[in-house]
């Protein structure tokens, strides 16, 4: 793969590095010969072949979040992670009155055989697992009713928990509803890459989509942004330019569904609940790193580098309407403004925003409008990873691996 670098330019923010857009230029570089020949002579690009990203994704896992959706769907996406990389598959499809997770199970442990991936999955409702994160008083996760809570970032949380649990270095995260295999390996390469040109052992690699097809009057039409994105993008660049004094429109990856921590960043987080997850990653660096709030001691320490890489693959993923993009709107503007490096300017408007589209929804469909309060999950570091393990082992239906020997 070989991609724009040094970034063109670089926001640096308490001991964050925020990095520009870096755009690739062959998605395959070829063999590369020696290191020296990594930047070929070109001062404005590098190369990583083939053996170099295999390297990495030996380290690394790519969690899959899914549910309900098309058994088809999922198994493109595994087909489209290159083999040395560890799946991690949290599902919360439904139980009853169709067992979904049992046939996703099935599709998993049959593609398996074929395609000879290392492949977990979990049902991120499973009472066993619950009662593990009692156990280990991991209670942030759990509902009132000490159950897992449902939501993306929560099946997000427990797949960087399994990743821990089998020591890898690196966790992506990709959508289970894309229908290109191809841009999928491509997810993948630019995560690697993007470990690969860290300098920090804290690296968050975000991927921004080249375009994300639709279909209208029967032609196919490439928009660059989402309905979302294009908003969040937009209070996170407010926000930035707030704390820098200078305007900024560096941030171009707010709600990239895919995306990828190394362990020692992941690990130190607070995810917040729900789709208001990826934009709060980048408040929750802003509020650990970024040297604004006075009481974050973490400063200094150590360094985090943030990359946005563009791909050469449209996004082409399962329309799930427009009360959805609504809601996931919601949750991510308010994830933003709930922050304490939030100021009034941006709170206003974000609040005005919020209220419109709370019109919008009374309007338009049956939804309630209510503001999810953006519910954080304390870091996973702060759980005994040797007493995970002893009782995730102690639950012998709780995780299904295929292939696990090699793992
Ligand atoms: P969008 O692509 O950002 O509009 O959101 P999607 O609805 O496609 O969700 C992103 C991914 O998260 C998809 O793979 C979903 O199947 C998955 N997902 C959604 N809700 C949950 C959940 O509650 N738990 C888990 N584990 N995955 C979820
Ligand atoms: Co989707």
């Amino acid at each position: 793969m070989r991609l724009d670098f040094p970034p063109k330019y670089t926001e640096t923010i308490g001991s964050i590095k925020i990095h520009s857009l870096q755009k690739i230029y062959e998605i395959d570089s070829g063999n590369v010969v020696n290191s020296n020949n990594q930047r070929n002579n070109n001062t404005s690009t590098i190369a990583f072949d083939n053996r170099k990203l295999s390297k990495k994704c030996t380290k690394m896992a790519v969690v899959i979040p899914v549910k309900n959706e098309k058994l088809s769907l999922l198994e493109g996406v595994l087909s489209g992670i290159p083999n040395e990389c560890l799946i991690i598959i949290v599902s919360n499809s439904q139980r009853t009155p169709v067992d979904r997770y049992a046939m996703e199970v099935e599709m998993v442990k049959q593609f398996s055989q074929f395609s000879n991936k290392r492949i977990s999955i979990i049902h991120q409702r499973d009472p066993n697992l619950s009662r593990i994160f009692h156990k280990l008083n991991y209670t942030s996760i759990l509902d009132q009713h000490s159950q897992v809570r449902r939501g993306k970032a929560e099946g997000m949380v427990i797949g960087i928990l399994l990743a821990k649990m089998q020591e890898k270095e690196y966790v992506g995260f990709i959508d289970s509803d894309n229908y290109f295999p191809g841009a999928v390996n491509e997810y993948v390469k630019i995560f690697a890459s993007g470990f690969a040109m860290s300098q920090s052992r804290m690296s968050n690699i975000r991927i921004c989509w080249r375009s994300k097809p639709k279909v209208a009057n029967n032609k196919v039409y490439f928009p660059r942004w989402g309905r979302v994105s294009e908003h969040s993008n937009k209070y996170l660049n407010d926000l930035i330019s707030y704390i820098t004094g200078y305007e900024t429109d560096i941030i171009t990856t707010g709600n990239a569904g895919e995306h990828a921590l190394s362990m020692s960043l992941a690990e130190n987080m607070q995810f917040a609940s729900g789709y208001s997850v990826e934009p709060y990653e980048l408040i929750n660096i802003l509020e650990n790193f970024g040297g604004i709030i006075k009481e974050s001691s973490r400063l200094h320490k150590d360094s985090v580098e943030i990359f946005q890489i563009e791909t050469r693959n449209p996004h082409f993923h399962e329309d799930k309407g427009n009360d959805h993009i609504i809601g996931m709107l919601q949750e991510s503007l308010s994830a933003i403004n709930n922050s304490k490096i939030c100021n009034t300017d941006i709170t206003r408007d974000i609040k005005n925003h919020l209220l419109v589209l709370e019109q919008k929804t009374n309007q338009t469909s049956s939804r309630t409008g209510a503001i999810s309060n953006n519910h954080l999950m304390d870091p996973i570091k702060t759980i005994s990873m040797d007493k995970f393990n002893e009782l995730v082992i102690d639950s012998p239906k709780l995780l299904h691996q295929f292939n696990a020997s090699e793992i």
